[in-house]
């Protein structure tokens, strides 16, 4: 809806995690370091733990982007609430396997044997997990029994576990004694501090054709910061409502109060607990997702008719968030599918499960 407005090619701000608009802050490029340093050593345990919406799940789709897949098999799970059994059916079929109604024996068996071809033909089998937070100590005893195989003196996976920072606690219990000793480096992926928040934000408004317009004052970046604890995914639904506002009031030049007046309108929509997240006080939960209800502005009859005219609901950010989900779940179809497929055990799939 401001797309064209502002003369961008697309939305800048979006919240699905799009590998292409990757920015590389300290801390993503730290964590980043950290998944290549893995990828080197051919064994054991990279975990990444890392604020609700600080940039895991990018981080993981940047590195598969660059992966070389002549070299490296990547399987990239992501992880429900899963038990032992539901994990190694999860990790058979995101590498290809066939997982429906096969007994947990032979499905390690066909794991093994899938690992020790990989290996033996020179590459290198990586597993991914992402939202490890959700793995009960049993699924995770069950990577862990995964990372063992080894083909003479070579071992045939190398895992990252990539979660919220429960997954810490998870991996802090006294169970996982034996897991922590195979856990080569660990990294937790803080926010990012005030110039990288505004380096960000023209990061990404860069990736889609911005020329200066809107021009944003410092101070607009200084109280994003504040107001987003320089978390991306909050300063993309901040950003986003921001440009918005810019659009519906016909302004080419933001400033703090601008921002201001976006954080209120959004604190009145979703009240008192969504603020308080909003601010960055508490940990956990959505926080003002787009799809908040229609914003006190639509009472001004000049900027609902602009509104009419773009054509577009408040609630396309929803949409994405559903298409994403989508995209998930057909992703995990795709698995399905693939598993029943005669061919299916020579493939070497990319792909993500939930
Ligand atoms: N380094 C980055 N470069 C560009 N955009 C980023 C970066 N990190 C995060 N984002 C953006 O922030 C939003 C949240 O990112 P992402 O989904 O990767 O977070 P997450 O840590 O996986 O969240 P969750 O804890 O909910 O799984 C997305 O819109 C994503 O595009
Ligand atoms: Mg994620």
């Amino acid at each position: 809806m401001y797309e064209s407005y502002y003369g961008f090619y697309s939305k800048p701000f979006q919240l699905n995690p799009d590998p292409s608009f990757f920015f590389s802050s300290r801390g993503h490029r730290r964590a980043m370091a950290y998944l290549e340093y893995g990828l080197h050593q051919s064994e054991g345990f990279i975990v990444i733990t890392g604020e609700v919406g600080a940039g895991k799940t990018t981080l993981v789709r940047s590195l598969l982007q660059r992966l070389d897949s002549s070299k490296v098999v990547a399987a990239h799970l992501v992880s429900t609430h899963l038990d032992a059994d539901d994990i190694l059916r999860l990790v058979a079929a995101a590498f290809g396997l066939p997982a429906k109604n096969v007994e947990k024996a032979d499905l390690l068996l066909q794991i093994e044997a899938f690992l020790v071809k990989i290996t033996a033909s020179g590459k290198r089998a990586l597993l991914i997990v992402d939202e490890a937070q959700n793995l009960t100590p049993r699924a995770v005893e069950e990577l862990r029994m995964l990372s063992n195989f080894q083909l003479e003196d070579h071992a045939l996976l190398q895992s990252f576990l990539v979660g919220q920072p429960e997954f810490r606690k998870t991996m802090q219990s006294e169970h996982m004694q034996q897991l922590r000793q195979r856990v080569l480096a660990s990294y937790h992926l803080g926010p990012m501090d005030p110039a990288e928040t505004r380096a960000y934000i023209e990061h990404r408004l860069g990736r889609v054709g911005w020329k200066g317009d809107p021009r944003i004052e410092p101070s607009a970046y200084d109280l994003i910061h504040a107001e987003s604890g320089g978390l991306p995914r909050r300063i993309n639904t901040l950003c986003d409502r921001l440009l918005l506002a810019g659009f519906l009031s016909d302004k080419h030049t933001l400033g703090a109060a601008d921002v201001e007046a976006v954080v209120n309108e959004m604190r009145e929509e979703q009240g008192p607990a969504a603020t308080a997240n909003f601010a960055g006080k508490h940990e956990g939960g959505v926080f003002f997702g787009n799809a908040a209800a229609l914003p006190s502005v639509l009472s001004d009859p000049t900027t609902l008719a602009r509104l009419v005219d773009a054509g577009a609901g408040f609630h396309a950010s929803r949409l994405e968030d559903r298409i994403a989900r989508l995209e998930q779940l057909l992703g995990a179809a795709i698995g399905l599918a693939v598993e029943s497929s005669p061919t299916a055990t020579n493939a070497e799939p990319r792909k993500e499960v939930r």
